[in-house]
Order: C-alpha cells, then structure tokens, then sequence
C-alpha cells in the first residue's frame, strides 16, 4: 500500500532513552529492551504505536506491569497499546533467529559473524519500536556472546565496560552520548581484526580510529585508515564541522546489501568500499574508498546529528552528503584539472542512470510524494541529482555564502529531525536570496531540457543567448512550472580563447544566468566577433541542453574550451552525432564509415601533453551503449553494439602510432600509487591497450597478453584481462584461468572475475548460467549476484535482449529467486527492465511476459511489486 508525504503526522510519543540487551545467538537471540517515552503534548489520546516484523513478542511490561494479550492490538506488523499514560517506561522481549534472515535486512549473520542494517526500517526486525527517523533517543547497549566465537563485541559510540561471564561467554556495554533515530543504531559481533590509530583532532581532542576486518585482509586496511583520517581533516577544513566522538569505527562485512552504512560511531561497510591492496584493488576501487569512506563520515553531520523527519526527505541527507562526498575526492586531488575530471564523472553518472530514471516508470521528484517501499528510493535522483540539487545552491550563492548557508543549518538545526525545506531556507537566509522558485527541483520530476539559440549582432556588437526550457511529463505529473537554472555560459573567440564578458559590471569569462522563466533572452554587449557559446559550463544544472552546434563549432569547443567539462562534452556531441548515424547504418545494412575530421579531432587530444592523461582519457571514451540508446525512438541493442565496436576499431587502426606512443608514454613504474596522476596516466595507458586491442591485431593482442602476464597491479591486470577478452583473443581463456587460480581466495577479485564474463560480448544466456554453476557462485552474497546476474542484465545489452527473449526470462527467473531470499537486492535487478517500452514491439512482447511472470508470483516483496506494477503501468 502506498505512503504519501502530506499524510505526515508526528509521533504520538517521543523517546528519551533506550537500554537494548542482547543474549546473541545464531538460532535464537533474546533482545530485551527498555524505553523510556513521554507523551508529545500535541496527541492526547493516542496510542502508542510500535513497529515491529519478523520478531517474535516474549514479554512486554508498561510501568512495572505486565501487559495482558487485551492491554495491547498485536498483528505481523504493529504493537499498539491504547491507554497509556503520558510517562511511561516499557520492557519489551523479543525473539529472532539471524543466522535464518537472508534479507540483510536488521540483525544478521555473515560468515559466521553478526551485523546490523537498519536503514531504513531494519530496526523494527531486532525489537518493537517507534521506527521512524523524527523519534530520536540516547542508546546503551549491553551485548552477550560466545567469547571464543565472538570476541569482538560493539556498538554505537563509546565502551564503557567489558567483562566475561563465566559461562564462556562476555559482555560489552557501549553508550552513545548522542540521541539518534533508530536507523542509526547498529551492532557488530564477530570474530574480527582491526588496523587502529590515534588521531589528533583540531580542537585538540584525540580520537581513537578503527578499520575492523576478517584475520585475512589486515594487509588491506591502510587505504580505508588514510581515507577515513582525510576525511575528518577534510570536515574540519572546508565546513568547521568536527568528530564528536571519542572513538570512530569502520567494520567490513562480505554480505551487504549496499555500499555502506554510516551508523553513528560504527560505520558498517560492504568489503568492497574497504578492502584494498595493490594486488587486488584496481584505481576504481581505491576511488570509491575514499568517496565512501568520506561519505559515510560526512553523514555524521550531514545525517546523524541533523536527520530527516521522514523518510521523504532523504536526499536531504543523502544528496547533501554526496555533495560533500564530491567535494571530498576532487579537492584531495587538489588541481582544477583534476577537479574537473571527477565532474566529468558526474556527469556521466547522471546520465548513465540517473536521466534514464528521470525518463522512466519510477521517475520520482529528489524528495518523493509517495512510495510503496522506502527501500526502492535509495536511487540515483535521490542521490545524484539531490547532490546536483545542492551544487546548485552553491553556484548561485557562490562558495562563500554557502558555507554560511551550511553553518546556519548547524546553528538552526542541530539534533533535530527537519526536512528539505528546512534546509533551503537556511541557503535563503544566509544567501539573501528568494529561492521559493528553486523548491521545484524537490518537487517536480523529470530532466528539464534547456533549449538554447544565440544571435550575434555584428554592428550593435551585441550577443543575444536565448534559453528555453521545458520538462518532458512523468508519471502523475502531466505538467510542470519553470524550473530555477543557473546556466554559466562563456563565449569563445575565434582565436579559441574566452571572450570577456561583462558580469555586473566585474570582468569575467564565465557568467551565471539564471533562467526562471519559460523562456528568457539574455545579452552581451560588446562583444567584438560572432562568439562560439559554451553553454552550461561545469554542468552547472541537471538538464539536457539543447543547441544546434555546428561541427566546426564543436570541433573549435573540442580544442579550445577553457572548460573543461565542456570541452570534453563538445568531444562527446561529437562522437554522440556519428554513434547514432552508423547505428542507424548498421541497421539498414549500409557501409559504415568514421569521418576523418573527427578521427583528427581526437588525435590532436591524444598528443597533447600539456592536458592531464586523466582528462585525455575522459576525451577518448565513447558514450556509452546505454547513453546511445537514450537518444533513440526505438532501441536496437545490437546495432548499438556494432557501431560502437565499429567506431572503437576504426579509432584503434587510425591511431594505432599514437595510441601506442601514449601506451608507452603513460607507464607507471616503480611502486603502485593510487594517485590521481599515476591512475590517469593508467587510465589512458589502458584506454590505448583497449582500442589497440579491439582491432584484434597481433600488436595489440601481445600487448594485452604481455601487460596481463607481467601487470604488477590490479588495475593493469584487469584491463589487459578485460583488453584480451572484448578482442576474442584465442589466449582469453587461459588468461581466465590463471586469474582465477591466482586469486581463487580474493571475494572480490572474484566478482571482478565474473563480471568480466558477464559483460563479454561472446557471454549468452546459455554462458551466464554455466557461470552460475561454477562452484564460487553464490546467489546469496549480493556481490556475487550483482556481479555475474546484474553485470548481465545491464552492462551486455546486446546479449540480454536477445530477439528470443531468453535474456527476459533469465531475469524473471532471477528476480523471482532473489525476492525469495533478499527483496531489496532482487528489487534492483527489477529496476533493469523500466525501460522495457523503448524496444522494438516484438522485444516488447517478450519483455511484457517476463514482467507479467514476476508480477503473478503471490508471494512477491512490496520491493519488486512497487517496481514491476509501476513498470506495466507507465
Ligand atoms: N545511508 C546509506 C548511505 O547512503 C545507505 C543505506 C541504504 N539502505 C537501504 N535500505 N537502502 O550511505
Ligand atoms: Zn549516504
């Protein structure tokens, strides 16, 4: 049943403290509980209502006194107890089995060991509870277990005692001196190693820091330790905002559903945002640690001490702290060529997923109206476009008034539980701005596209730039209002250099417009040539931009823009514009053929040293299979395919001298750093390997051979694995083989090892389920699926839509085990079928049938039904 945001109503009873006590055990674990609560004076005569799932109720006391089965209303899903009076103190014991809950949702086991999920309702999974986020209270927490196999005992916040208890078993007692919504809590039982430090904060305070892991992976905790430390100095830094705890703890656990948890004082995390080495982490991987591990600890402002009021507001944490957590990696790289790399990466991600969601059945607004299933809101508009949301503030208020912006919401708002309003006013006040408007990036769904038209006036030396905008419908929102946009737009001269412009009366080369209206002309004046615009510079909002770009004015922005993101987008228009002219060859069975100029284009990027490596790189990658896709009436997959491949050959032969001369320019000897410079001039090292490679030409397939056999990192190996495997190489086999016998003990080296067969163009339906034979698949581990079982149905569309359909049955069949064992993974391998009316009306027929197939199954997950049902619907 569906959840709408203007039903909030406040909690009948607020809670002040909470004693949680808990007898651990795989098959039975007792979980006594202690709250105290206080009626909030605005509900007088409600009841008290607790969440409560999957738990069994042992005992249950309100005041001292022991609640007959007539005191309260018991179902699979509440505990209401009416008649309470307005002080009241409840003993509450319950029963659950975690070594049963595959869900990963609430208490759990992995491996052996117990972990806690509870964003955002596993809590009512431990204990019966007022489960939401605006009822925040203090937590002591007393764990029991079996010393020998569970020697490490924690919770949230600081350790206060210790001891055993004679029987073999021991204790620890943990408080968190913070209250804290429920979804915060977490606990950690297990046999487990740490990496640990002191660390000396900037008011002096010294705190004690902790990257726990299994005994094995100690020698892969030094990234995850140096990345946590940056971001508390990071924190200090750039927002003035410190730990406030004396004690921080990261645990890595092998089976979880997401990529992390920011539990206050006890960040729980998905191995994969933890583990490193070089042997086994490429440059991706080392990436991603630092963005989680920052993000995670950013949550602990932007999150923990200030929370949502409801789970509505989620991008008020969630886009906030990606925001933060962007912020984070580009200025640990700390040049503006390296900051503008990352943005590129943004974009792509936005456009990748996040524009493809906005154009689909689940579209929903950064702050959603309503939902089925909370956890299928955990999304890339959330997230992504809720960060872009924040960026937005910052452009418009400028660094400087945003961060008193950021300061104000502490002031206003610490230990409270506010909304996305709340947040938007303190950028108001603090900015001296009106951005009532701006409220409909929260409210409206849908990519606005932004029309664009410039006229130059050769004798009144006026440029006049016409911007339009307008936002396609989605579903339940039929029409939408004019949108706030901050467009930075520069223009360039003939010579390939910025023009200067004249922006409230300073000089400048950049100017912020900000379009409010349907449509709106701006002018410059003195403008002394007919300009080449750079519109939307640095993505300055999330939304398509429409111009009718000449090629030579594309290939002139190509080579001289002074933005970089820009830059790279006018490489991008470019190959975007050919991609789609060969897709439809191919289709028609005409000759394909790559223009020259643009072949051209790229080499002269290719040489030019004086451009970061990892700048070069971003220049020389295609648009994506998925990202041409977006941009057809009808997708054909397998046209797609072949134009790609079609093009990445072409540019492999033409520039076969020049790919080879960086391939050899961009080694990186010595020891392994994961430095943004040694991983750009990786990434372009192995950019080279992979065109030279798909020609499938001897050179290139002894390259890749040589690098796979001598690589002295991840990152070099897996590109020549994956270079050998995309070209068919006769020796890809074996190459799989060796790979697999040299790390047959590395999970994640394993994932990667499945998903690189996933996502190989030779792989069919028929291989992916030989793959799911092999002894180390494992449905269960949410790595492992997501590797072989997602890697397919997403990242090999060619193989996945086959014309028989057997790709769409392979999901349903998937999805339908999945939701058996674990909704909320099962819910986003739903999600890769959203766009299933986009393909041609016999793939359609095929897809509707596999849609139908899970959609009858009577025991589905309210995950998969909200996202199946809306996919038939819209
Ligand atoms: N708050 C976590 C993070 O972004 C994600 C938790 C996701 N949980 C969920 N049930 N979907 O850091
Ligand atoms: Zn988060």
């Amino acid at each position: 049943q569906t959840i709408y945001r203007k039903e909030y109503t406040p909690p009948g009873f607020m809670v002040e403290t909470v004693e949680l006590g808990f007898d651990l055990d795989p098959q039975r674990t007792i979980v006594a509980s202690r709250l105290t609560m206080t009626r909030n004076p605005e509900s007088k005569g409600r009841a008290i209502e607790l969440h409560g799932e999957n738990i069994i109720l042992v005992a249950l006391r309100m005041n001292g006194k022991t609640l007959s089965k007539r005191d309260y209303r018991l179902d699979d899903k509440m505990l209401v107890i009416p008649n309470a009076p307005d002080e009241v103190t409840l003993e509450i014991e319950t029963l659950t089995a975690p070594v049963k809950n595959t869900t990963l949702n609430g208490l759990y086991v992995s491996n052996g060991n117990f972990f806690t999920q509870c964003e955002a309702e596993g809590f009512r999974n431990i204990t019966y509870f007022p489960d939401r986020p605006d009822v925040m209270a203090k937590y002591t927490v007393m764990l029991r277990a079996d010393k020998a196999t569970y020697p490490v005992l924690l919770s949230n916040g600081n350790l206060i005692e210790e001891g055993d208890l004679g029987d073999g078993r021991h204790f620890a007692k943990w408080e968190d001196p913070f209250k804290k919504p429920s979804y915060l809590f977490a606990l950690v039982a297990a046999r487990l190693v740490c990496q640990e430090e002191t660390f000396k904060l900037a008011d002096g305070r010294s705190a004690l820091l902790q990257v726990w892991v299994e005994e094995g992976n100690l020698d892969k905790t030094d990234y995850a330790m140096q990345s946590l430390k940056n971001s508390i100095r990071w924190d200090e830094e750039r927002f003035g905002l410190e730990l406030d705890l004396d004690r921080f703890m990261i645990v890595a656990v092998g089976d979880f559903n997401m990529g992390a948890m920011e539990n206050k004082g006890l960040n729980i995390f998905n191995t994969k945002f933890v583990l490193a080495n070089p042997r086994v982490a490429t440059d991706i991987d080392y990436a991603g640690i630092e963005a989680v591990v920052g993000h995670e600890y950013f949550h602990n402002w932007t999150g923990n001490r200030i929370t949502c009021r409801d789970w509505f507001q989620l991008s008020l944490k969630e886009g906030l702290t990606v925001f933060r957590d962007q912020e984070f990696s580009a200025d640990m790289i700390g040049t503006e060529s390296g900051r503008a790399v990352t943005r590129i990466d943004q974009v792509r991600t936005l456009r990748q997923a996040q524009f493809p969601e906005d154009a689909g059945p689940m579209a929903h607004p950064v702050r959603p109206d309503s939902f089925v299933e909370i956890n299928n809101f955990y999304t890339v508009t959330v997230y992504e476009k809720g960060a872009e949301v924040v960026r937005m503030y910052q452009t418009l208020l400028g660094r400087e008034r945003f961060r008193k912006g950021m300061d104000l919401y502490f002031e206003r708002h610490d230990g409270q539980a506010v909304t996305c309003d709340d947040f938007r006013a303190a950028m108001a006040d603090a900015g001296e701005r009106d951005l009532s408007q701006f409220e409909r990036w929260y409210s409206q769904a849908g990519t606005p596209v932004v029309h664009a038209e410039g006229r130059y006036d050769a004798d009144a030396l006026t440029y006049e730039l016409t911007l339009t905008q307008r936002c396609p419908a989605t579903p339940g929102q039929e029409h939408k209002l004019p949108f706030h946009i901050p467009v930075a737009v520069g223009l360039l001269g003939a010579d390939g250099r910025d023009l200067h412009l004249n922006v409230d009366g300073l000089d400048a080369v950049t100017a912020v417009l900000e379009l409010t209206d349907a449509s709106r002309t701006f002018r410059f004046s003195g403008v002394k040539e007919a300009p080449t615009p750079s519109i939307l510079r640095d993505f300055s909002a999330p939304v398509v931009l429409e111009y009718d770009y000449t090629d030579a004015e594309l290939l002139h922005l190509f080579s001289h823009d002074s933005d970089p993101v820009n830059r790279w987008e006018a490489g991008q228009r470019l190959a975007m514009a050919r991609l789609l002219k060969l897709t439809s060859a191919v289709a028609a069975g005409d000759t394909l053929e790559l223009d020259t100029t643009f072949i051209e284009a790229l080499r002269k990027i290719l040489a030019d040293e004086s451009l970061d490596s990892a700048f070069r790189e971003q220049a020389l990658l295609l648009p994506s299979e998925s990202m041409i896709a977006d941009q057809m009436e009808v997708v054909n997959p397998q046209a797609i395919h072949q134009a790609r491949q079609f093009v990445r050959r072409t540019i492999g032969e033409a520039l076969r001298v020049d790919l080879r001369a960086q391939y050899d320019a961009n080694q990186t000897p010595g020891a392994y750093s994961p430095d943004a410079l040694s991983a750009g001039r990786r990434g372009l090292k192995n950019l080279a390997l992979a065109y030279l490679a798909s020609t499938s030409s001897e050179e290139g397939i002894a390259l890749a051979q040589a690098q796979f056999d001598n690589a002295g990192n991840m990152t070099d190996r897996v590109a020549a694995l994956g270079a050998l495997i995309h070209a068919g190489a006769a020796s890809a086999q074996a190459a799989l083989q060796a790979f697999y016998a040299d790390f047959d003990n590395e999970a994640l080296v394993i994932d990667k090892w499945f998903a690189m067969q996933a996502a190989a163009p030779a792989t069919d339906v028929a291989a992916v389920r030989e793959l799911m034979r092999h002894a180390a698949f494992n449905i269960k581990n949410p790595n492992r699926a997501r590797s072989l079982v997602f890697t397919f149905c997403v990242g090999n569309a060619s193989q996945f839509h086959a014309s028989d359909g057997s790709g769409y049955a392979f999901w349903a069949e998937q999805v339908i085990a999945l939701d058996a064992l674990n909704p909320q993974v099962a819910s986003r391998l739903a999600r890769s079928m959203d766009r299933w009316r986009r393909y041609a009306p016999a793939l359609q027929a095929h897809m509707k049938k596999a849609l139908q197939k899970v959609a009858g199954v009577k025991k589905l997950s309210n995950d998969v039904r909200e996202v199946v049902s809306k996919a038939l619907a819209n």
